[in-house]
């Protein structure tokens, strides 16, 4: 039984593509809606180690996948340093914003993995109950992601809070992005000790972000984090997604010291092909739209991608998450494509 997602992950390429999807448990599961039906809130659910290893368990039993991520979210590292975190239905996620020092100094590392230890408990369960030849993931946002939501107190367009911020009290902002470069670190560390065989760090809103800053907010922490968990974990891979990070790709896969990257949907395959899986595998790229349309059009890319990406490191997955409006029957249709693709 051989984990190929995690040894692909290692750099060593086999004939068949290893493949996960992001938020491949969720919406449009009916057995995640049954379960996310018993859970008293979205939070609790994330803390829940029978439901959260039931979720992600679920995509797997279906479609059999390569690999299953950890199911909780990226919120739970604000939440574990005691700010306020909420989710409402239709709305999305809810904080209680963090835009000055008084609000800050109510942030602390003390109780964060007794706040969060109930996802370490998932991590132990999955890794016992999964097959043998899946991989476990665990995950994280990265600081800038997660500084996001945290300043802006909800998702947003164009993070004008955080970037606002950051421009017009660096100071305050430096001290946001350390304090979480620290709970992210031992996190994803606390991960690894329980269970996860690579971890991902999502960096959701890495996009037109002006290079000076997107050296200070992107690179270096998340560079600092990658260092952290190496010195613990040399052989764990850590794979990095600076979505929609356009030209900075390159620099964040050269400067980052990670493992492997996703490609969000808008990255050249031939590009990727020339310039980045010469430096390490990939990940992702098709449009998760494309399995809401299926038929045609969504084999067509799918192909596109494996022949584009055959001469390298490749991991098939999404260029963003699943929308929860995705029919099962075309995600079915996704995975024996792969599956029965051989480079
Ligand atoms: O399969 C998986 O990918 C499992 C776990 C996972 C979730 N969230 C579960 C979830 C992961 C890896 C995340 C990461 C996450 N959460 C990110 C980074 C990746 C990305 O999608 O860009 C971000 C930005 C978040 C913050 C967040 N959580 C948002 C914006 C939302 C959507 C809010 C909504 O109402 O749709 C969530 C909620 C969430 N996280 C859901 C799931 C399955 C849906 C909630 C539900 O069941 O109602």
């Amino acid at each position: 039984m051989t984990k190929i997602l995690l040894k692909t992950l290692k750099g060593n390429t086999g004939d068949r593509v290893p493949f996960w999807f992001m938020r491949q448990a969720g919406r449009y599961l009916s057995e995640y809606r049954e379960v996310r039906a018993t859970a008293k809130n979205f939070m609790h659910f994330c803390y829940s180690p029978d439901l959260a290893t039931e979720v992600t368990l679920q995509p797997i039993r279906r479609f059999g996948m390569d690999g299953a991520i950890l199911f909780a979210d990226i919120l739970v590292v604000p939440d574990g340093l005691g700010q306020k975190v909420w989710f409402e239905a239709g709305l999305g996620p809810q904080l209680e914003p963090v835009q000055n020092e008084t609000a800050f100094d109510k942030l602390s590392l003390d109780g964060f993995h007794d706040k969060v230890g109930n996802v370490y408990e998932t991590l132990r369960r999955l890794s016992r109950e999964l097959p043998k030849d899946v991989t476990l993931l665990g995950f994280a946002g990265a600081p800038w992601t997660v500084a996001t939501y945290m300043v802006e107190g909800k998702g947003s367009k164009d993070h004008g809070a955080a970037r606002q911020l950051g421009y017009g009290n660096p100071a305050l902002f430096d001290r946001m992005l350390s304090i979480l470069v620290d709970a992210t670190s031992e996190y994803l560390i606390k991960q690894i000790e329980n269970g996860a065989d690579a971890v991902q760090i999502f960096d959701s809103w890495a996009a037109a972000i002006p290079e000076p800053y997107f050296r200070k907010w992107i690179i270096e922490p998340t560079r600092e984090i990658v260092s952290r968990v190496k010195a613990k974990f040399p052989e764990t891979p850590v794979i990095g997604f600076p979505r929609l990070s356009g030209t900075l790709l390159e620099t964040y896969v050269r400067e980052t010291g990670i493992n492997a990257v996703s490609l969000d949907t808008g990255v050249s395959l031939d590009w990727a092909a020339q310039h980045i899986q010469p430096l390490m595998p990939v990940q992702g790229n098709l449009d998760p739209h494309l399995v809401v349309a299926g038929g045609d059009a969504m084999e067509k890319e799918a192909l596109r991608i494996l022949d584009g990406l055959k001469g390298g490191g490749h991991i098939f997955n999404l260029g963003h998450g699943f929308v929860p409006e995705t029919p099962v029957e075309h995600v079915a249709r996704l995975s024996e494509i792969v599956k029965n693709y051989r480079r």
